[in-house]
């Protein structure tokens, strides 16, 4: 029986406070007629409280796909996270979200593709599910930017926002679902869009800091120009690999840069109609790789997108990389009453309480491990199986 991979779920979230093209204004050398003409954003989510971060938003979104899929985390096999502002250049976001969400029985890993990353995981997820190694795959798209954009420079800090959406996809034998994907990738326009110091190439330094290497650098117009080439050639790509044309395509949700990327690739070099071109860019800015699945699950709540339309999902990002995915949305089977999925809610505190009690256990063994006092043939024991000799006190 051939299989195929559906979205079964959705979701997104963006912090609570805006900031408004005004706002910024206060603080750079910027107006709102400027970033509104320039870009067609008006306003962005940002990330205000110390303790939100990537994981925080990408959690929520995460708890909003399960509860929409009506499935519990523990049905998890894995999680794809896709960000370029991870909590930390490692352990994986993907794995502080597990814990987060109680994925008891999930592989998480991260997934680095700036803002094509969505698409990439959407397609990784579907190796998965196709080759039997996972059926149920939960990807996620989250970002703060906002922790890596330098706030005096204008050329930057008036394009990005923040926020995390997710889909699960899962195994059926119903035809549809995601049915073909294009990714690309071209590392000869790294220095395009980067954030130069913190890895291995340029350690974080005195020196990195003074000159303002941790924070995003574009070059705007390079970046424009690749966006609207790569933009439409991957949507015409995408669908041709899907054995579509143009015309059976319902809905192109691209990724929220610039307005004018949209227009002048999807709109005009594809003459697609720009009504069946979702944007939201307007309210959210660029959030990077979690705009796809930001307007995704706007589309859907809103009940733009109907079961048996044919979606492209589109994107370009940093690296530089694009990828695009036709998926022809429908649950296979019918989405579980309302209590089930208000009953994994309940579940929640005792994931964290779960979490709590495995940190705390590990501390205490780490303790008692430190100051447990052991007889000589016991240190000599341990010392012998790292391969140490005997130490001078001990000779
Ligand atoms: N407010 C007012 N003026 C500004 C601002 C601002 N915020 N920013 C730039 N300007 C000025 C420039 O200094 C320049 O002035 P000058 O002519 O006196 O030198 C003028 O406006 C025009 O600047 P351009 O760079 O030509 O503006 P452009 O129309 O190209 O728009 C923009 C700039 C919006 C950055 C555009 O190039 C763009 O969207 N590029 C793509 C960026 C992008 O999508 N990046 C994300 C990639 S996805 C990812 O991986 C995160």
């Amino acid at each position: 029986m051939a299989r195929y991979s559906h979205i079964i779920g959705w979701g997104m979230y963006a912090p609570d406070h805006i900031v408004t093209n005004d706002d910024l204004a206060k603080i750079v050398d910027t107006n709102d007629a400027w970033i509104r003409s320039r870009t067609g954003i008006r306003e962005r989510h940002i990330v205000d409280k110390a303790d939100e971060s990537t994981s925080t938003l990408a959690a929520r979104a995460a708890r909003a796909a399960l509860q929409k899929a009506g499935i519990p985390a523990t049905a998890l096999d894995m999680i794809i996270l896709s960000t370029s502002s991870p909590d930390h250049l490692f352990p994986a976001t993907a794995c502080i979200v597990q814990d987060a969400i109680g994925a008891t029985n999930a592989g998480a890993y991260d997934l680095s593709a700036a803002c094509s990353g969505f698409v990439y995981g959407m397609a990784m997820a579907h190796g998965l599910i196709v080759s039997g190694q996972a059926d149920t795959v939960m990807v996620i798209g989250a970002e703060t930017l906002s922790r890596l954009v330098d706030w005096s420079d204008r050329n930057t800090c008036v394009l990005f926002g923040d926020g995390a959406g997710a889909v699960i996809m899962q195994a059926s034998e119903e035809p549809g679902g995601f049915l073909a994907s294009v990714l690309g990738a071209d590392g000869s326009g790294a220095n395009l869009l980067t954030l130069p110091a913190g890895g291995s190439r340029l350690p974080a330094s005195v020196e990195t800091v003074r000159r303002g290497d941790h924070y995003i650098k574009m070059d705007g117009k390079a970046v424009f120009r690749f966006a609207t080439r790569v933009m439409a050639d991957a949507t015409r790509k995408v669908v041709e690999k899907a054995g579509l044309t143009l015309d059976d395509v319902d809905w192109i949700v691209p990724h929220q840069a610039n307005v004018r990327i949209i227009e002048s690739s999807v709109v005009k070099q594809l003459k697609f109609p720009k009504e069946r071109v979702y944007i939201n860019l307007d309210r959210y800015g660029n959030t990077s790789t979690a705009s796809i699945p930001i307007a995704l699950t706007e589309a859907v709540e809103e009940g733009r997108i109907q079961p048996g339309d044919h979606i492209v999902l589109v994107g370009f990002g940093a690296g530089l990389t694009w990828a695009a995915a036709l998926v022809q949305w429908g649950r296979p089977s019918p989405p579980p009453p309302t209590w089930r999925r208000w009953w994994h809610r309940l579940l929640y505190p005792l994931h964290r309480a779960r979490s709590a009690w495995r940190r705390g256990r590990r501390r205490v063994f780490a303790t008692w491990m430190g100051t447990k006092e052991r007889s000589q043939e016991e240190l000599e024991g341990l010392r012998a199986k790292a391969g140490l000799g005997k130490s001078k006190e001990e000779e």
